[in-house]
């Protein structure tokens, strides 16, 4: 009998070690990972600064509740600042991306006292109750999501958006690069509309970065390509490189009062420790110009070897649609070349490897991709 609720279905491998953008199974196989697990593994499974720091802090003191200080976290909202360009925003400490998106949606509804809800077609905000009611699929939320204070607009319509943020609404919330929903890249008017139009409705602006944040796209945050500036920007996912934290960046005009917000587990010490040395190994390794880097020569390689309807993204969050489903070809990637990628819908690989991926790594997908395609002409 299957003791776990059977949710997910999974691959027939079972990962043992990890190191860089490798994975070894049970048998000693080694894999190539091109999707970090999601965008999580942020700066390599097991970097070995991240590894000392964890180690240390787990010696020292793993957690204490939030009624006493804790300088880890103070050092934690003092680098993000810094390195994200966001110095006089304030950092929220929680676990996860569905958790970032509920406080940001309540911290808006705290600050102008309004209800309704601007998502987008094709969002995906995470799972909990006001999370999910922001997401666009259906199969997701349960009757018992309240989510009638919610409008979905069309992604990337800056007409529909001129049209639809009223003074009635709460907040916006949009991802700068849709994940989930087929790494579907904002447009830089249609971000400056939401921005031009909360400003004029007073609506509260919320940039769900938990996937398309964290130095991927080349930039902190992937909306910093447009300009504008996000009243709240929440992160979850490379923030912690495998470790779960999550958090929402504050503008300075939301007022903080005791109880507003709070949890038991956010911003422990192990979580700042995890969190601190990512951004630390990001800063000394120049990550983030790695992943600009590395998305442009994948994306030359993958435009050089053509097959596919669209390609999309940025930096290395990258989504190649063609137009038949990936299903095969990610299993032929995974099976045959020992390459992990991911889906988005059923026509999308998409790929979200760590920002330390080196040039090693992009050619072995590279050249699996080119045998796997001419497969597919060839069998098509
Ligand atoms: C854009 C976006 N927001 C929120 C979430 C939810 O994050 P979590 O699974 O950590 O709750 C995800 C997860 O895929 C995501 O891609």
């Amino acid at each position: 009998m299957n003791h776990l609720f059977d949710v997910y279905p999974l691959y027939d491998i079972e990962p043992v070690k990890a190191e860089g953008s490798y994975l070894w199974d049970k048998q000693g196989t080694r894999y190539t990972d091109l999707y970090g697990g999601h965008a999580v593994i942020s700066v390599g499974h097991a970097h070995p600064y991240y590894v000392e720091k964890l180690t240390q802090q787990l010696r020292a003191i793993s957690f204490y509740s939030n009624s006493v200080q804790i300088p880890l976290q103070e050092e934690l909202a003092e680098k993000l600042g810094t390195l994200s360009g966001y110095p006089d925003y304030r950092l929220f400490l929680c676990n996860s991306g569905a958790e970032a998106n509920e406080n940001a949606l309540k911290l808006a509804s705290f600050h102008n006292g309004r209800t309704k809800v601007i998502a987008f077609t094709k969002s995906f905000h995470g799972r909990t109750a006001g999370a999910v009611a922001v997401t666009d699929n259906p199969s997701i939320v349960a009757p018992v999501n309240y989510k009638e204070h919610v409008t979905f607009l069309p992604f990337n319509d800056a007409a529909a958006a001129e049209a639809g943020i009223t003074d009635e609404v709460c907040a916006v919330i949009v991802e700068g690069i849709q994940g989930v929903g087929g790494i579907q890249v904002c447009s830089d008017e249609f971000l400056q509309t939401l921005r031009r139009k909360c400003d004029e409705t007073g609506a509260v602006l919320i940039l769900d970065s938990v996937q398309c944040g964290y130095g991927r796209t080349g930039r902190f945050f992937s909306h910093q390509f447009s300009g504008i500036h996000p009243d709240l920007m929440t992160m979850a996912k490379g923030m912690g490189n495998g470790f779960p934290i999550g958090g929402v960046l504050i503008a300075p005009k939301f007022k903080a009062s005791y109880g507003l917000l709070g949890t038991t587990f956010g911003g422990n010490h192990l979580a700042c420790a995890a969190g601190v040395a990512v951004l630390d190994i990001m800063k000394e390794e120049n990550l983030i110009e790695n992943a600009a880097r590395m998305g442009e020569y994948l994306m030359q390689g993958i435009r050089e070897i053509g097959g596919y309807k669209e390609l999309r993204g940025r930096g290395l969050m990258i989504g190649i649609e063609y137009d038949f489903p990936v299903k095969d070809l990610r299993n032929k990637l995974l099976f045959e070349h020992k390459l992990f990628t991911g889906v988005a819908g059923a026509n999308t690989i998409r790929l979200l490897p760590s920002l330390a991926l080196g040039q090693a790594e992009a050619d072995a997908f590279l050249e699996a991709l080119q045998v796997c395609l001419n497969v597919e002409v060839k069998g098509a």
